[in-house]
This record gives C-alpha cells, sequence and structure tokens, in this order.
C-alpha cells in the first residue's frame, strides 16, 4: 500500500472522550489519506469498475452541550476499482459551518440534541434552524459529480467522485432553494438522469417537491400541502410519479410553538403517501392511507398496471422507551437502534383508478438502510440489501439479502466486534441479472483495530467477503452510501 497524507483538521475534541457516539466503533479520524494500490486479501475480480462512496458523521468539535452522531461532520470515504486494483481517499467535506468552527475552534451551531438558543451564532441551517448543516447525510453521484446531503436540509456539497476535490455548492444556476435548502435522500434515476428531491420546512408550505435535469437545472419545483410541518426523512420514484410522504411522528406543535424541538408518535394518526407525477402541479398529488408507522427509508418503488407498489421499513414502535438494555443509556439515542424500533421490510400498494390499498410485512428479519442495484430504481426489481443492527447500537453486524419475489433470505453475520456500512450494489460489468453483481462495504474492526473495504458477491452473500482491502486507518462507523460505475465518471 502506498499512503500519502493530504491533510489534518485541527480536532479539539477530548483525549479522554467517554462519549458512546465519539469512542469505539465511532471514534471519529481528523487525518485525510490518499492511499493507492491497497494490499487485497482475496479474489478482487477485474470486473468490478467503479467507485464507492460513502458518507460519515465525523466531528471535529466536541458540541456545546450535547453531540448525538446526526451532528457530527462529514467525512466521504472513497474506494476506487479498476483493473483489479483498489485505492482509496477520504476527505472532509468543506462546508461552511465547518470552515466557520475551524477557524473558531469550537463548535458555533446547536444540535439536534440540543436547544437552538445554545447557538452562538444567529444563523443557521435546517429545517429547525440554527444547526449547522453538516452535509454528513447521505452521498450520491448525480450528473457525473459527488453530492453530499444533510437530513435536516441545507446546501448540496458537490466533489469530484474519483478526486474528492472540493466542486463547491450546488446552485443549479442561481436557482437553488437557499433559504429551505434541500434534503438528504435526493434520488438519481439513472433512465432519465434526473435528480428528485424534496425539502421540509416549519412554516408553510411544509413540504417542496423538485426535479433537476441531467444537465443540472432545475425543471420542476412545486408546494406540497400538508396539515402542518412534518418530518419526511426519504422518497421514492416510479417510472412516472414521485412518491413523498406524512408520517405521523413528527415535532410536537405545543412545543414547537415554544421553540423546543421533541419528536412523537401519533399512532391515532394514518401514515399517509402522496403520489404526484414526476412533473405534477401541487394539485395533481393523491394522498393514500395506511397504518400508522414512520419510516426512515424506502428500499423502492413500481408501476405494476394500475398500481404503485412502494417497499421500505415499517417501524413497529417508532418511538421507543430507551436504547434497550444494550444501548446507550441516553434517552436521545432511542431512535438509532432499529431493533428497539422494530423495522421489517413491508410493502404498500396503492390502486390509482380504484384508489385501493393494501399493505402486508414482506420479512419478519429485523433490518433497515437497504440498497439496490441502480439500475432497476423505479422500476420493477428482486432484491434489497439490508442491515442487521447491533441490539441497542446504531451499528451494522451483518446483511441480508431479501428476494422481495419469493420471500427466500440469506444472510451474512459479521464476527462479533466487526460492523459495516450500507452495501455499495456495484453492477458487475457485462452482467445482465439484477444480482450479477457485488456489493461493496466498509468495516469497522474492533478486534483487529483496523477497517476495510470488503466486497461480497450479491448472488452468494452467505459466503462472505470474496476480497478484502485494510485502509490506511481504523475508521469512523458511518451509513449511507452509493455506487458509481466507472462508465459515469468522466474522463477515467
Ligand atoms: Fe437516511
Amino acid at each position: 500500500m502506498d499512503v500519502e497524507v493530504y491533510g489534518k483538521m485541527l480536532s479539539t475534541l477530548p483525549q479522554d472522550d467517554d462519549h458512546p457516539y465519539r469512542t469505539g466503533p465511532w471514534r471519529p479520524q481528523s487525518v485525510e489519506y490518499d492511499a493507492a494500490s491497497l494490499d487485497v486479501v482475496g479474489e478482487l475480480p477485474d470486473d468490478l469498475y467503479g467507485v464507492y462512496l460513502r458518507n460519515t458523521e465525523n466531528p471535529v468539535h466536541p458540541a456545546i452541550v450535547r453531540y448525538h452522531p446526526f451532528d457530527g461532520d462529514a467525512m466521504i470515504h472513497k474506494v476506487s476499482f479498476r483493473d483489479g486494483q483498489v485505492s482509496y481517499r477520504n476527505r472532509f467535506v468543506r462546508t461552511d459551518g465547518l470552515l466557520a468552527e475551524q477557524e473558531a475552534g469550537r463548535s458555533l451551531w446547536a444540535g439536534i440534541a440540543e436547544n437552538p438558543n445554545v447557538s452562538t451564532r444567529p444563523d443557521g441551517w435546517g429545517a429547525r434552524g440554527r444547526m449547522k448543516d453538516a452535509a454528513s447525510t447521505d452521498v450520491v453521484v448525480h450528473a457525473g459529480v459527488a453530492v453530499a446531503s444533510f437530513w435536516q436540509c441545507g446546501d448540496l456539497y458537490r466533489l469530484d467522485p474519483l478526486t474528492l476535490d472540493d466542486l463547491g455548492k450546488s446552485t443549479w444556476g442561481g436557482s437553488f432553494p437557499s433559504r429551505l435548502g434541500v434534503s438528504a435522500h435526493t434520488k438519481v434515476d439513472g433512465h432519465t438522469g434526473e435528480l428528485l428531491f424534496f425539502n421540509y420546512s416549519t412554516t408553510a408550505p411544509y413540504l417542496h417537491y423538485g426535479v433537476v435535469d441531467a444537465g443540472n437545472r432545475l425543471v420542476h419545483y412545486v408546494p406540497i400541502d400538508l396539515p402542518g410541518p412534518r418530518l419526511p426523512h426519504d422518497m421514492a420514484y416510479t417510472e412516472h410519479y414521485a412518491i413523498l410522504n406524512d408520517m405521523p411522528l413528527f415535532w410536537e406543535p405545543d412545543l414547537l410553538a415554544r421553540g423546543l424541538y421533541a419528536s412523537r408518535f401519533h399512532p391515532d394518526l394514518p401514515s399517509r403517501l402522496g403520489v404526484i407525477p414526476r412533473r405534477g402541479a401541487p394539485g395533481d398529488i393523491r394522498w393514500f392511507e395506511f397504518e400508522p408507522t414512520y419510516v426512515l427509508h424506502w428500499t423502492n418503488a413500481y408501476e405494476l398496471g394500475d398500481e404503485i407498489i412502494v417497499e421500505g421499513f415499517f417501524q413497529g414502535c417508532p418511538e421507543p422507551a430507551s436504547a434497550g438494555p444494550n444501548g446507550p443509556k441516553q434517552k436521545m439515542f432511542r431512535f438509532l437502534a432499529q431493533d428497539t424500533m422494530a423495522t421489517r421490510l413491508h410493502r404498500w400498494r396503492m390502486n390509482l383508478v380504484t384508489g385501493a390499498v393494501s399493505e402486508e410485512d414482506l420479512s419478519a428479519s429485523c433490518t433497515e438502510f437497504g440498497t439496490i442495484n441502480a439500475g432497476f430504481g423505479g422500476r420493477p426489481y428482486r432484491y434489497n440489501y439490508a442491515a442487521t443492527n447491533e441490539p441497542g447500537w446504531f451499528l451494522f453486524n451483518g446483511l441480508v439479502k431479501h428476494d422481495t419475489l419469493t420471500g427466500r433470505e440469506e444472510q451474512y453475520q459479521f464476527e462479533p466486534g466487526v460492523f459495516c456500512s450500507e452495501v455499495g450494489v456495484a453492477p458487475r460489468v457485462g452482467g445482465t441479472e439484477e444480482d450479477d453483481a457485488y456489493l461493496v462495504t466498509l468495516t469497522v474492526d474492533m478486534n483487529r483495530d483496523l477497517s476495510e473495504c470488503v466486497v461480497f458477491r450479491a448472488n452468494d452473500v452467505g459466503r462472505g467477503p470474496i476480497a478484502r482491502a485494510a485502509l490506511p486507518e481504523r475508521i469512523a462507523s458511518g451509513t449511507h452510501s452509493c455506487w458509481a460505475p466507472g462508465e459515469s465518471i468522466a474522463g477515467w
């Protein structure tokens, strides 16, 4: 392995840190590396061609009062594969907030578990305001550029997907909705090259939906009527429709009126899915009601005859009392443990002609964070690859491949003390079958004090990794990722 240090971010975190989400598998890094030709154990296929990108909440300053892992600064890890060679880089996303805090040498904005009044800056980002846009939630590749985004809405930070060079923020030719920002979980439809997105707000209109075309121009942006402020985290799409949501877990209105932000589940209210033509007017949206729950992530959606079918993870317990006996004791971490939220793969069906709805569990397994072969996004598909969690923790200890046609599941469990991130699904060059692909993820191995990039065959998940390559340093645990095929990266 040929490793160079690119840079080091000033960190003021305490040496004797005891925060459950800044130590152990969540210990953040401060060094940025360039590593060529990682040493590979196993058989690295030469038809694996492209880039795996993963965002990471990687804080460099202690919170003003109380750190929540969703507040961490963005670090993008990039692993590229070509001709049987694998290389690695990591870079902080140099957000406006991070740069200001580096200059100050401390945190300037309140995090999600803090009262906005503790912010020392009067400005800020996010649906609730006075937060830092950390850009640390999600990463996609649109129009050949990697785009990092934040779950509370903010700017879209652009990076070269190969070099991770900073390409600045999205402006969309001056039409970027800067005041409201854009939420994480923008959706890239590989068939059209479009990026679909939403944002949300505590003031009306509470939701907007938009489309950016393959040339990175904003071509559609409409308000969506909602009964009040909501907390959508993800959206879905089919070939002709976008699917937005109004779930009954949202900031408590009475507290919101007093400037306090506490999420409450309302089991007396339905879950609602809104179906709107991809270029539809506000009045074109149709809402369908379902069992109350909260859905953090959808896996996919598609059209089948008159029906829209949406799949994602139903929460049996959207507002758990705690993170469970094995998790950290602080109540603010209870929404991080998918086992206590009892997440399971679920299917929602809506008939656009009759208005009929139905829904069903697809599995009893507790999984979340499912990814698919992106070539099947918005189209009929069969497989998703989701994560199991360490009880009580926001840590992934295994993978489950769901066959949504037969219900069959294939599982791989990492050894105790080894955790992975959301997998990237890398179609095999020349492959045509949906699961003729590789799965790529990054591990945190607490037993060997290192991190690896590991590769599975998507059609043989149970076999475990077929190749592994050690990174220069043990990285912090992280979540959302994407796979960019080599041919989608200009000049490579
Ligand atoms: Fe997410």
